[in-house]
């Protein structure tokens, strides 16, 4: 028997002594790998197995804890961090597409979109889609002046003296280059390149998993000399801000960045047929292997700037491109247990722990179950997925990755199902509170009843309530989220949002400090209040998004703010709104504007509703409103534009655009975009064949305009 497999009743004082030791030891040096370095070497199962192990060798020998016990610690100190760089010009994401059919799907809307007739040429760029981390390098006159991670598209890191070691991005622009400029692309690291790093590394004990991961540690070092020596590259393919206009299609704008020294992807060509677009895909996914670096797509982009500008942005990625992503890797693996994780909001979702299998380069040993009914190979509407077939503990199963998607299990071997396999029994309490689970009349997922008992439930709207888009704490992870929350010491306790702003004031009285805690220290301690007292005034919208509101979501928190402004006006109308009783019923004023918002029906402002009526949501929020002061939207920057706040209504035909991006252009300028006439619109734009609405609108006495008015009222839409 391995000595860590010992029952823990039969060591002797000696044994455990020197097992506490060892575990210390080993302990810490996962922590520093899985929060220094972004590199950890074994699953989170294993990791909590040997703290579990660490936890219970104490409870029988207490006598003999070490002063550096694991248990003491909350996780290895946060790494230096960058400072924050704000993007004027928004890092954003691209949408995926996996078929053909998904991409004919792709153009179609984009036709659509502009009310191109199929005859009319639309041109596409395509090219690889590089599998590195995204960069921002602004450069003023000419000079490298900062250079930015993308973060949360809004914010990101910099990264300027290790982006300055790279040698092939120019630190300086020849004279022909504006003012101004943001080349975007992507920085990556070679697979030769990442082979012989590692091999280089072996000798540490520290290797990376992939090149992308390389990519990233390389250039998170916080000493510049380090990047310095790691192999790394970079492929410019966009731009954010400009001081002037840099040409007229993406194709010609990228062509000019070679020129100016920049490296540029030669797979890049232009297409301007589907059938094209895919044979360029078909060409690339076949010579794929033999590239010298990763891709994991083709990104597909509309050429034309100006057709780019109408199409516009979705609210994270714009509507001119998409990423056509290579078919996921598989593999074969045993599915060791099942655990289940518990959401904010109860949900119970089965994950399942994996013998380790590396696929597609990256080692996996988590996959998730989706839930209940799809271990019994049941689909979302009742049929059989996987003809009928379940899974089971023991079971050999096939395992999917697609790009950083969570990997997914497909099937079961049934051939190498054990004999003593049994059908997994989906718990019907919950595994942190032991509250009945309960699913819901036509639910897949089984809930946790417990709600504010549950400490799942909790921890997780904590972890929630700090996360990036929402109020953004840095310092506060999960694994110090779970200390605080389980400490017994009042002076320590995290048990809700608010607790978090009192921390400082009851630390100052208290006789245990943070700073002595193992893994925190004066520094890391003085850092987060730092980063909580930044966030004690906050944009509404996040402040909204944190709350963790079912439903409200980033973008739903910011329609609600753009529309209440103040978030004392969002919850005084949410807590006077009074849902409709029954069919006829359309509820009061206040009820009908919640869901009258732009882009909010009837779900979401029955969520909104049912928040603010729950007593102990109400209390949460009023201590927390003591601590906290959320800005008013327009304060934090919203222009104004000739129809913000305005409701408009198109109706008839309309010649120089579609309804969509007739839509989308007066959402961008602030407009509300209604579908009927009612005394509360402030505006129709009406094309030929206009009938009732544009003879209520005339009997309501509402300003009616055409198409080209609208132009001119708006200055060309942008
Ligand atoms: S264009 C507005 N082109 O893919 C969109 N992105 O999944 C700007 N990426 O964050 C991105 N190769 O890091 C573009 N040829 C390429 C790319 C590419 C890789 C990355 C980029 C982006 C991510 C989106």
């Amino acid at each position: 028997m391995a000595f860590e497999d010992k029952s823990i009743d039969l060591l002797t004082p000696q044994e455990a002594e020197a097992e506490l030791a060892r575990l210390a030891q080993e302990i810490a040096a996962h922590d520093r790998r899985y929060h220094g370095e972004d590199a950890p070497t074994i699953s989170d199962a294993e990791y909590d197995a040997l703290r579990l192990r660490n936890a219970a060798i104490e409870a029988r020998f207490p006598e003999l804890m070490r002063a550096d016990s694991p248990s003491l610690k909350v996780g290895a100190a946060p790494s230096a961090t960058f400072s924050p760089v704000a993007h004027s010009v928004p890092m954003l994401s691209l949408d995926n597409v996996f078929s053909d059919a998904d991409v004919v799907d792709f153009v179609a809307s984009v036709r659509r979109f502009l009310a191109f007739p199929p005859d009319r040429e639309l041109v596409f760029t395509a090219e690889p889609k590089i599998d590195g981390l995204s960069m921002s390098l602004r450069y003023e006159r000419g000079r490298l002046v900062t250079a930015a991670t993308r973060g949360d598209g809004t914010t990101g890191e910099n990264v300027t003296a290790n982006i300055r070691t790279i040698g092939e991005i120019p630190q300086q622009l020849p004279k022909d280059a504006p003012d101004v400029i943001e080349i975007r692309g992507e920085v990556y690291m070679r697979r030769d390149d990442f082979i012989a790093l590692n091999q280089r590394m072996a000798e540490t004990g520290r290797v990376f998993a992939n090149p992308r991961n390389s990519a990233a540690g390389s250039l998170r070092q916080i000493d510049p000399e380090v990047t310095r020596t790691r192999p790394l590259r970079f492929f410019a393919y966009a731009w954010g801000e400009t001081s002037e206009q840099l040409g007229e299609t993406q194709f010609d704008i990228v062509r000019r960045f070679a020129d100016w020294g920049f490296t540029i992807n030669d797979g890049m060509v232009r297409c301007n047929s589907i059938e094209g677009i895919l044979a360029h895909y078909k060409s690339i996914e076949a010579t794929r292997a033999q590239l010298p670096y990763d891709i994991d797509g083709v990104v597909y982009k509309v050429d034309r700037l100006d057709l780019q500008a109408r199409l516009g942005f979705r609210s994270r990625s714009p509507r001119w491109a998409t990423a056509h992503k290579f078919a996921a890797e598989k593999a074969t693996t045993i599915l060791t247990g099942i655990d289940i994780q518990v959401g904010r909001t109860g949900a119970m979702t089965p994950v399942a722990r994996l013998q380790p299998v590396t696929v597609g380069g990256v080692v996996v040993t988590n996959a998730t179950l989706h839930n209940e009914d799809y271990i019994r190979g049941i689909g979302s509407s009742g049929q059989p997925i996987r003809e009928g077939r379940d899974i089971r503990v023991g079971d050999t199963v096939l395992i999917q990755r697609a790009g950083d998607v969570i990997p997914q299990i497909l099937d079961v071997v049934l051939e190498k199902r054990p004999a003593d396999a049994v059908p997994y029994v989906f718990p019907d309490r919950c595994p942190a509170c032991d509250s009945h689970a309960v699913r819901e009349e036509g639910e897949a997922v089984r809930r946790c009843t417990g709600g504010l008992i549950c400490p799942a439930q909790a921890v997780e709207r904590l972890r929630h309530f700090v996360s990036r888009g929402a109020m953004d704490i840095e310092g506060l992870g999960e694994k110090q989220i779970a200390f605080f929350f389980n400490s017994e010491d009042p002076a320590l306790q995290i048990r809700s949002p608010a607790d978090i702003f009192t921390l400082k004031a009851r630390q100052e009285k208290s006789l245990t400090k943070l700073e002595n805690v193992d893994g925190f220290g004066a520094t890391s301690v003085k850092k987060l209040y730092a980063a909580i007292d930044e966030r004690r005034n906050i944009e509404f919208s996040r402040f909204l998004y944190a709350l963790g509101i079912r439903h409200v979501g980033e973008t739903n928190a910011k329609r609600l703010a753009r529309h209440y402004v103040s978030f004392a006006a969002f919850r005084e109308a949410s807590e006077a709104a009074v849902l409709p009783q029954d069919k006829g019923d359309k509820g009061n004023a206040a009820w009908q504007d919640l869901n009258g918002v732009n882009g909010i029906g009837a779900i979401v402002a029955a969520a909104v509703v049912e928040f603010f009526a729950e007593d102990h949501n109400r209390r949460a929020v009023d201590a927390l409103l003591e601590e906290v002061t959320p800005l008013d939207e327009k304060a934090v920057g919203a222009v104004s534009t000739p129809v913000s706040g305005k409701t408009v209504v198109f109706t008839g035909s309309l010649e120089k655009m579609s309804r969509d991006e007739a839509k989308a252009m007066a959402e961008r300028l602030g407009a509300k975009v209604a579908g009927s006439v009612s005394k509360k619109t402030d505006l129709v734009v009406a094309g030929p064949g206009a009938g009732s609405k544009l003879k209520l609108a005339t009997e309501l006495g509402i300003e009616v305009i055409d198409e080209d008015q609208w132009f001119e009222r708006i200055g060309n839409g942008s």
